[in-house]
């Protein structure tokens, strides 16, 4: 904040700093408290500090004639890439499972899988989702992806939205990147798991609010899915009791898949502020119809 509010031609401020309320024209935001932006009459742009912006359309009060934007950043695709690789991989070639072996000094060999057998679907193959596909595709994964609108990426089969099903017919690893809306909640439930083949994988870095969790555990036990890798849920963080601790099948990571770093991210921040102030269109706006 200070290297900012040295060289730019700008001033920083954090809601306790600010002095003058009328002076705030872009507001830095994430998972801000309800009724945080209403104290700036002359707010025009609100970026959220990650790619996600699920948390601001959760405030009634946002204002309806702010501007919003996202972040796309190359740093944190390539963090979600290897992400998901790790999980991929670490799946098919059974290593939660050996770490638990060697718990009880067990020797026991397991069947593997090779990347070039496996389909991985992309459900959410927008920025984030096709760069993920684009890693697996490179690495030898058979990879289609589905997304609302169509998608042209070389090498990989693009699903739209009345093809969900004949999409998730063929995943044996299924990863969820939609953004978090009102037709996307909930949507990892029982209905989709069994359009799965038996015994695929869910690996969720998206948001909790997409899987029903009580789903999981019964898919779980029915063998529809044979385990699952989550690193979001509906409840953050996870509560001590909550029954995902206790299943062997389920990988929990505390929402660490890919975090937005201040540095690789500020350039595109600073860009439109500017942009702002030459009354120029933004980078990475946000749909307010289609909340993404
Ligand atoms: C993280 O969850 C993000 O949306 O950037």
């Amino acid at each position: 904040m200070d290297a900012l509010n040295q060289e730019a031609d700008f001033k920083v401020y954090t809601p306790e700093t600010v002095k003058d309320p009328d002076e705030i024209k872009m507001a830095l935001t994430w998972k801000a408290p309800a009724g945080s932006y209403s104290h700036y009459p002359n707010l025009q742009v609100i970026g959220s500090m990650g790619a996600g912006v699920d948390h601001l359309f959760e405030d009634p009060s946002l204002p309806q004639h702010v501007r919003l934007t996202r972040v796309v950043d190359a740093k944190l695709s390539r963090d979600m890439q290897e992400f998901v690789l790790a999980q991929c991989l670490n799946h098919i070639k059974n290593l939660s499972s050996y770490a638990q072996s060697q718990e009880q000094s067990l020797w026991k060999p397991m069947e593997y899988g090779r990347a070039a057998e496996v389909t991985v679907g992309i459900l959410g193959f927008g920025t984030l989702g096709q760069a993920v596909g684009k890693k697996l595709a490179n690495v030898g994964f058979q990879v289609s992806g589905w997304a609302k609108s169509a998608k042209q990426v070389a090498g990989i089969k693009s699903y739209t939205e009345d093809q969900l099903d004949v999409f998730l017919e063929s995943c044996h690893i299924l990863v969820c990147l939609l953004p978090l809306t009102e037709d996307t909640n909930g949507i990892l439930n029982n209905t989709l798991f069994q359009k799965l083949p038996k015994g695929s994988y869910l690996i969720n870095v998206a948001r909790g609010g997409h899987l029903n969790d009580e789903d999981l555990i019964q898919s779980l036990n029915s063998g529809q899915l044979s385990g699952a890798a989550l690193d979001v849920f509906n409840i953050e963080p996870l509560s001590t009791d909550h029954p995902f601790w206790k299943r062997k099948e389920i990988l929990i990571t505390p929402h660490v898949a890919s975090m937005s770093n201040a540095k690789s991210v500020a350039p595109q921040v600073i860009e439109n502020y500017h942009r702002m102030e030459r009354g120029e269109e933004l980078l990475n706006v946000v749909s307010r119809d289609k909340k993404y």
